[in-house]
């Protein structure tokens, strides 16, 4: 069976913009037979990168990591168990939000030495009330590929001046429901392979 798993880095969590799109793909995603889980960040506590990295490259593992006393292992365990992860945030001061700025640098130790997440597919979500969902895709888009992520096609969802009421954005929830069924075509596609890449 494929795992999908949504990470919301809203401070709003289910009440967020970022949730309503992200729901519209992940149902999608039940609907072709996943098993479908979400994270809202917001519930979680994770501290931040100490920078370890930047001292002496071989410090910054996942053993040191994990043992920091904090959510990010509980995090980290369901992103490996998922087959393809949908990564969603309000857009803050041009880019994403502190939630998911924090996981995705404590995620540096996942990424420093054991590529934990090649075979891994992944689709975005951001929303905005003026300008800036782009740029945060495209933060989210840098850093989880430089992680070993498989972004397919048609995988980024954003919305943009629906402030008073996303549901009467359609073409973002169109967006959403074909990130979905892109999201999943992925991970069937790839959930087999075991050479990854170079
Ligand atoms: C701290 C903060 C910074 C924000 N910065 C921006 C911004 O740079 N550009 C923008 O268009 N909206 C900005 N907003 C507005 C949110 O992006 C907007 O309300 C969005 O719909 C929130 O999404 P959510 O409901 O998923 O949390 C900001 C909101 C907050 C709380």
């Amino acid at each position: 069976m494929i795992k999908i798993l949504g990470i919301n880095g809203s401070p709003r969590a289910n009440k967020s913009r970022t949730y309503f799109l992200m729901e519209r793909a992940l149902e999608v995603c039940r609907s072709l037979g996943a098993e479908v889980e979400v994270i809202h960040l917001s519930n979680f506590y994770i501290a931040h990168c100490g920078g370890s990295y930047s001292e002496d490259k071989d410090s910054c593992n996942i053993d040191s990591c994990i043992r920091i006393n904090d959510n990010f292992k509980l995090i980290l365990n369901k992103m490996l168990f998922a087959d393809g992860i949908i990564f969603g945030t309000s857009v803050h001061w041009f880019g994403v939000s502190s939630l998911m700025k924090t996981l995705m640098d404590r995620l540096t130790s996942a990424e420093n030495k054991e590529k934990l997440f090649d075979g891994k597919v992944a689709g975005f979500v951001a929303v905005a009330e003026e300008e800036g969902a782009m740029s945060a895709i495209l933060q989210m888009v840098s850093a989880f590929n430089f992680m070993g992520f498989l972004i397919p096609p048609y995988a980024f969802v954003y919305s943009t001046g629906f402030y008073h009421d996303i549901s009467k954005d359609i073409e973002a929830i169109e967006d959403a429901r074909r990130m979905g069924r892109n999201i999943m075509l992925a991970s069937k596609m790839i959930k087999n392979v075991n050479n990854w890449w170079d």
